[in-house]
């Protein structure tokens, strides 16, 4: 497996952005992203997302630390952008154009022309499914056709790599939906996408691996299947008092919400199904439900960030 973005101790100060101060947007982060994987960045507003995207494509400049893209460190190298398609975070295009002038006008920036520029024009067009729009002004499309154009525009040069800020912000499930199609699609046929996003049931159902930042810090990277345990067991009971509760959670039964009686318990993974059964059994209270756990990508966003959080406060 080849990587096709490397970071090392990338670093990005805003000098005196901040009523004088500095920024610290992104501190030491090492990152690779590897051939035919759509790897999810993730963090709050702020957390140095976009900084980061905006260093990989050498529209600024990092404070310090080095990137290497397609093995090379000359990142703005004409071959090294060819192979880059961008998707910026809330893209603009002009409400003047077609669609397709709108990708004609892209083309030509690629060193596109004639029926070679026609052909990929055509490709994109069906590629993101709006071949039957590409006469219409963009005035008069959705949010979700302007997004289309957009992804059909980083995909105009058939790079190798695609870097797309909050691609699906905004749009409506099925616009969505149609949306992950077409990158899981294009991440098939080896392409290798960087996504930033908040979406995050969306970047767990098609992200390979996913990394979460914190304030310009790398909390966690890794495999989704990894970073989401799902070991975990939901059992719902009901007639326990806060005594018996609190016995329930020294033996790893922990409660996770409750509403009048009846209490959601979260069962700690060292505690095997049968064992929290018959600690229950012990205690006599009810048995409304017991269910497997999966952990969701929104559960390990809050508790990383909620960590980081606490940390940062403890400091
Ligand atoms: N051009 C700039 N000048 C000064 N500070 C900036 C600049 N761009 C970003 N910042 C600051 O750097 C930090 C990281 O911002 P960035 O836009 O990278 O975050 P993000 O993760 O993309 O956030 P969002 O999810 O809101 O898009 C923030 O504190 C932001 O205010
Ligand atoms: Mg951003």
């Amino acid at each position: 497996m080849s990587v096709v973005i490397e970071t090392e101790g990338l670093s990005k100060i805003y000098e005196g952005a901040l009523k004088g101060q500095d920024v610290h947007a992104l501190t030491d982060l090492d990152l690779s992203i590897n051939e035919g994987e759509i790897f999810g960045y993730l963090g709050p507003n702020g957390s140095g997302k976009t900084t980061t995207i905006k260093m990989l494509l050498g529209l600024i400049f990092p404070t310090a630390g080095n990137i290497k893209i397609l093995g090379s460190e000359d990142i703005s190298a004409s071959e090294i952008r060819m192979q880059i398609g961008y998707l910026p975070e809330g893209a603009y295009y002009p409400d003047f154009l077609r669609g397709d002038e709108v990708l004609e006008f892209y083309g030509r920036l690629y060193g596109l022309r004639g029926a070679k520029l026609k052909q990929r024009v055509d490709q994109v067009l069906e590629e993101v499914g709006m071949t039957h729009a590409r006469k219409r002004l963009l005035r008069g499309y959705s949010k979700g056709m302007r997004q289309r154009i957009g992804l059909a525009q980083a995909l105009i040069n058939d790079p190798q790599i695609l870097i797309l800020d909050e691609p699906t912000t905004g749009l409506d499930p099925i616009a969505r939906k149609e949306i992950r199609d077409i990158l899981a699609r294009l991440r098939d046929r080896g392409k290798s996408l960087l996504i930033s996003s908040h979406e995050l049931l969306e970047v767990e159902m098609i992200s390979d691996r996913v990394g979460i930042l914190f304030e310009g810090k790398l909390q966690t990277l890794g495999t989704i299947k990894e970073l989401l345990s799902d070991r975990d067991l939901n059992i719902e009971i009901a007639g326990a008092d806060d005594t018996i509760l609190e016995r329930l959670a020294q033996k790893g039964l922990v409660t996770d919400d409750k509403v009048g009686d009846r209490v959601r318990l979260r069962v700690a993974e060292q505690v095997s199904s049968f064992d929290a059964l018959a600690i229950l059994k012990e205690e006599n209270v009810t048995l409304l439900s017991v269910a497997p756990r999966r952990e969701t990508l929104e559960d390990l966003f809050v508790r990383v960030v909620g960590d980081a959080q606490s940390k940062r406060s403890t400091n």
